[in-house]
């Protein structure tokens, strides 16, 4: 109905096609591809998720897009081009860099991101905010994944694009990526019309921890149970299927992922020396914080066993110390 954004998502669609065939079928590719196939981002990876590649040229999607007769003072302000300094025209914005189109959930491609084929900054460039593409609003992958997210009642929320693509090759396809926004209030409610359970599989560096813990009220909030899946070492999802394979990445990650309370408990710990008693105390205070407002009174129980035996503290005492903070709450 609005022609301006009718024209964009025709000339995205098309440009999508485009840094695709670039990719497979030219020299400009060649290296974009064995770029990826370094990264296990094989050939049916790579048409699955309509992976691109932009040379290294100024001019190559200007020129595809003028044969075409787009408006390139639009296509500017949808991505695609940028001006020039000299206001005497456009170039190209993504050049030599692994393309990853972004889809909004009709599939419709909304926006690019664009990989730098090795170190340098910025590593992902993306499309900016448009009329079609809001960072807030939007989930990598939700077009293809939404059936099984709805069928499994289940979502499993990446930070990025590499761990949507490796994730599905090991067969976990009910997924969606933040990429690399802190989940919005907006993400949670487009979520929660598919699902009932929410899966957060963050990086395990300290970043991706402590966006994990940031997005557990989010999701509660609008109405889901969350469990965190955690990876060690500091790898990230992706990293950790090209290590240990996706049956050790669906099994053990995914399935093993742990309640909110749990993954709280176990992320407040870390900041603690629990071999001193103050190290101690602190702890205790700041669980309880968590274990307090619990409404189930098995389930403070059983946290509280947990601590008891962990921090070795009679349980007795951690449970008079909760029923304090519980009436704290009254
Ligand atoms: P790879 O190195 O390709 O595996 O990237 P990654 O996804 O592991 O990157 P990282 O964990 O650093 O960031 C997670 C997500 O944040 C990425 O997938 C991107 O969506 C986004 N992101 C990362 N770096 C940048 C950046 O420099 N600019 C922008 N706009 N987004 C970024
Ligand atoms: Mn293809
Ligand atoms: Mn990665
Ligand atoms: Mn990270
Ligand atoms: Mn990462």
């Amino acid at each position: 109905q609005n022609p301006e954004l009718e024209a964009l998502l025709q000339a995205n669609e098309w440009s999508g096609k485009f840094y695709h065939f670039l990719l497979k079928n030219t020299e400009y590719g060649q290296q974009a591809m064995d770029y990826l196939k370094n990264r296990g981002i094989h050939e049916r990876l790579i048409d699955q998720f309509d992976i691109g590649y932009a040379p290294a040229r100024w001019d190559t999607l200007l020129q595809f897009l003028e044969k075409r007769s787009f408006d390139l003072a639009a296509m500017e302000k949808g991505g695609l081009l940028s001006a020039k300094n000299d206001g005497s025209g456009f170039v190209d914005r993504f050049r030599d860099r692994v393309i990853f189109p972004i889809h909004n959930r009709s599939g419709k491609v909304i926006a690019f991101a664009g990989r730098i084929l090795g170190d340098g900054q910025p590593k992902y460039l993306n499309s900016p905010e448009s009329k079609l593409f809001s960072k807030s609003r939007t989930l990598y992958n939700l077009h293809r994944s939404k059936n099984e997210i709805r069928k499994k009642r289940q979502v499993v929320i990446f930070e990025g694009f590499g761990d949507v693509i490796s994730a599905w090759d090991a067969g976990v396809h009910n997924t969606v990526a933040t990429m690399g926004t802190a989940l919005t209030e907006s993400h949670a409610a487009i979520l929660k019309s598919l699902a009932d359970e929410a899966i957060v599989c963050y990086d395990g560096d300290n970043a991706g921890q402590a966006a994990a813990m940031k997005s557990i009220p989010i999701l509660e909030g609008a109405g889901f149970k969350v469990r965190i899946a955690m990876i060690g070492d500091g790898l990230d999802p992706d990293e950790y299927v090209r290590k240990y394979g996706g049956e050790r990445f669906l099994h053990q990650i995914v399935e093993g992922a742990v309640s909110s309370v749990k993954f709280k408990l176990i992320y407040l710990r870390k900041n603690h020396i629990l071999l001193e008693e103050a190290g101690k105390v602190a702890y205790i205070k700041e669980a309880m914080e968590v274990i307090a407002p619990l409404p189930s009174p098995t389930e403070r129980e059983i946290y509280l066993k947990e601590l008891s035996a962990d921090l070795q503290v009679s349980f007795e005492s951690l449970k008079q110390e909760c029923n304090q903070y519980r009436q704290e709450l009254q």
